[in-house]
């Protein structure tokens, strides 16, 4: 079974209570439990991961790349300013693996800092808008990606 891992940047803990006309009335805990469904029904194993550290997450890329695990990334505030996630993102594209960026909600239609990611020039693709559903777009997306190697 092919590993995943779903890992997403600071304040996604606080999912749930957090801006929940934005972000939805879910938990980090429901996410959890949705992306481990969703990932057996595509025959991947799902880990899901969550922090407010920058390099904890450089750290997470490093390890998918060695250990040649596909990613599943929402980056959060990280997306819009953070060279040193785009960089380690990139050495995950570069071992060959597919990264898929997930955004919640639509940066684009709100705030001006949030229409620029510097994660997406080095994803394989991004889903944005589409809540927590986007999580499982970007799995089978994966799903879809390692099974036509
Ligand atoms: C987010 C969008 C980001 O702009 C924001 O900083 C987040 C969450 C989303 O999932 O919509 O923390 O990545």
């Amino acid at each position: 079974m092919t590993k995943v891992i779903v890992v997403n940047g600071p304040n996604l803990g606080r999912l749930g209570v957090r801006q929940p006309d934005v972000y939805g009335r879910q938990d980090l805990d429901q996410l959890r439990s949705l992306c481990t469904r969703w990932g057996s029904e595509l025959g991947l194993e799902v880990e899901v991961r969550q922090t407010d550290d920058e390099a904890e997450m450089v750290r997470w890329m490093h390890q998918a790349a060695d250990e040649k695990t596909p990613v599943v990334m929402n980056p959060a505030a990280f997306t819009h300013y953070s060279y040193a996630l785009a960089d380690a993102a990139h050495m995950v594209g570069d071992a060959g693996l597919p990264l898929m960026e997930v955004h919640i909600s639509n940066p684009s239609a709100r705030d001006e800092f949030r229409k620029r990611s510097v994660i997406s020039p080095v994803a394989t693709g991004t889903i944005t808008g589409l809540g927590f559903f986007g999580y499982r777009l970007a799995l089978e997306a994966i799903a879809h990606l390692v099974d036509g190697e």
